[in-house]
């Protein structure tokens, strides 16, 4: 196969789809490419991210997690106050307006977290699309408030108990309904994966989340953020914050996976600093596999991190080494959970936890001059089943 550059971010991307899909996918290029020139769809987009989604999210200053780890000041991007609960709906209603922009009436999406369903769910309910969710059998158990969400919201959700239940096997059942039904059912993914040019849509509807961590910051402090860390799992909350920042080489950007158990025993989520290039859901990227190709068991506390791959512009990025990607264990993540809501009086989502127990990591070797900027990209009401509200 001919290699198509516009596809790739370095050597990983690319478009390994079955034939059925490659008209689809060339149609939503040209959707995606056509709107971004069309200022009536880009001001039906800031409308409704304004009046909708309640943007811009605030940046706020944790002062007791500051005067606590005793360092860098702490700032949070508080992706957990936008409609939902988490960034994920900058991208729902980005696609959603596409989807109607190609004239489908239904719409497709897989989740993990449950977060990125019920944002699917309440854009199509807003903009009158049909709504089918995949999600596995282990994450409605863990992620139940999302499911009766996405069901008051109208969507169907459609368990997948394949495999172990989790986000990458929602994944292929949605991409499999997809093929089945491609002329009038348009494909929300969720995260910045998949085939071309599904990793830049997403991170072109999740950039407003750097655009306006910058000027925000630029305003409160008058210069840029020394630091700014983000959790990954599929990567959009991460490539969204990123974006503003890539060509500051001032401004350092640490990726989160979830280290879950521990590294050495294999039971964790690091697809970054665990993986190999190999092909998932349809584009070269870091995956985690044995020594045979297959595609390895994960496992993490947080549902919204528990993917064994990873968006091919991180992998590209990681590469390069413009962004640095490291590991937090769950039960860090869970500490650092505990403590937002104490110190902060804030919620956070597990997936959320593991940028924040990083921060807490570095900031105490950095100065009280110096800033991190944690992308907080949800909340935890969800993941109340999941962290016991006392300490064992
Ligand atoms: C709150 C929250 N943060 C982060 C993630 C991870 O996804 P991504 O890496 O695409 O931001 C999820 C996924 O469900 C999520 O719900």
């Amino acid at each position: 196969m001919q290699r198509v550059e516009k596809w790739y971010f370095g050597r990983f991307g690319g478009r390994f789809v079955p034939e059925t899909l490659v008209s689809a996918l060339d149609e939503l290029e040209a959707a995606f490419e056509a709107s971004q020139n069309d200022t009536s769809f880009g001001a039906e987009l800031d409308y409704l991210l304004k009046t909708y989604v309640g943007r811009p999210t605030p940046l706020y200053l944790a002062r007791n997690l500051t005067a606590d780890w005793g360092g860098a000041k702490i700032y949070l991007k508080r992706e957990d106050l936008a409609h939902t609960g988490a960034h994920k709906i900058n991208n729902c209603v980005g696609q959603a307006l596409l989807a109607k922009r190609l004239g489908k009436t239904r719409v497709v999406a897989e989740t993990g977290a449950g977060q990125h369903g019920t944002a699917t769910a309440a854009a199509c309910a807003m903009l009158g699309l049909e709504c089918v969710v995949y999600m596995g059998t282990h994450d409605m158990a863990r992620q139940q408030p999302n499911v009766q969400r996405m069901h008051h919201l109208g969507a169907e959700v459609r368990e997948v108990s394949a495999g172990l239940g989790t986000l990458k096997e929602a994944t292929s059942e949605a991409i499999r309904d997809w093929v089945t039904n491609v002329r009038g059912t348009y494909y929300v993914i969720g995260s910045a994966v998949g085939p071309h040019p599904y990793p830049k849509i997403v991170r072109t509807f999740q950039s407003v989340i750097g655009r306006e961590t910058r000027a925000q910051f630029l305003e409160i402090e008058s210069r840029l953020p020394d630091h700014i860390v983000a959790c990954v799992g599929g990567g959009s909350n991460a490539i969204g914050i990123f974006s503003a920042f890539l060509e500051d080489s001032s401004v350092r950007l640490t990726g989160v996976e979830s280290g879950g158990e521990s590294l050495d025993c294999g039971k964790h989520a690091a697809s970054l600093t665990k993986g190999r290039p190999g092909i998932l859901h349809g584009a070269l990227t870091y995956v985690l596999q044995d020594e045979h190709g297959q595609i390895d068991i994960t496992h993490t506390i947080s549902a919204g991190l528990d993917y064994p791959g990873v968006g091919p512009e991180h992998a590209a990025l990681r590469d390069s080494g413009r962004v640095r990607y490291v590991t937090v264990p769950d039960r860090a993540a869970v500490a650092a959970f505990r403590e937002l809501c104490r110190k902060e009086g804030i919620i956070p989502a597990l997936e959320s936890s593991f940028a924040l127990a990083h921060a807490r990591e570095i900031a105490g070797s950095m100065s009280g001059e110096q800033a991190i900027v944690v992308n907080l990209s949800g909340r935890g009401d969800k993941d109340l089943g999941s962290v016991p509200s006392h300490e064992d």
